[in-house]
């Protein structure tokens, strides 16, 4: 039977030379895989409460949004800067390949509600950290970190474990 991996392909050098991208957009266009993925993420909080589910521009929207549609949640956006409309706050990241901020609405998690994390990939774990800081500013209780790749040798689970976060993936 098919497993998540089988549908990622990698992509040498994209968007730089000696970058092996991991290409979820074929695991994406597969009903079967998509499917797989999604339920594979949410099973470890299924039954559990979560209130909100946030992605991390660009691919965690498209997980994410499926994710927090199965458990009942609402979904928060963290989105690259200047693309929110209302009032937000910031963090500045450094990417496997470059720099960037993120933001999300001041307003789009209240103090306490429980939050799952969910994006495709885990590299370096600088998304991933921004968007945690921005959860805890609000208030937000971070019960896991949800993706679907993990690139061990960049560092990101060790960096996120050593925030305290829990973290849940489906392929290396
Ligand atoms: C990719 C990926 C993660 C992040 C992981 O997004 O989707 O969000 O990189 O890398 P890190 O663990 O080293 O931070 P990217 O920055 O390419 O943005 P995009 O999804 O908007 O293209
Ligand atoms: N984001 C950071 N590193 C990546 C990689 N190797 N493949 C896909 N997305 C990434």
């Amino acid at each position: 039977m098919a497993q998540v991996q089988d549908y990622i392909r990698t992509i040498p050098d994209f968007p730089h030379a000696g970058i092996m991208f991991r290409d979820v957009t074929t695991l994406f266009a597969d009903p079967r895989g998509f499917r797989i993925a999604v339920d594979q993420l949410l099973q470890p909080y299924a039954g559990r409460r979560i209130d909100v589910v946030v992605g991390l521009e660009a691919r965690g929207f498209i997980l994410g949004g499926a994710v927090a549609h199965q458990l009942s949640a609402g979904f928060v956006p963290v989105r690259k800067k200047g693309k929110l409309p209302a009032a937000t706050i910031s963090e500045d990241y450094t990417l496997e390949y470059g720099q960037a901020t993120v933001e999300v609405h001041d307003d789009a998690i209240a103090p306490g509600q429980s939050v799952l994390i969910v994006d495709d990939l885990l590299a370096t774990g600088g998304t991933a950290e921004a968007g945690i800081k921005l959860v805890e500013r609000l208030g937000g209780d971070i019960v896991g970190c949800a993706f679907v790749v993990d690139l061990p040798d960049l560092g990101g689970r060790a960096r996120l474990e050593g925030l305290g976060m829990k973290v849940h993936a489906l392929c290396a």
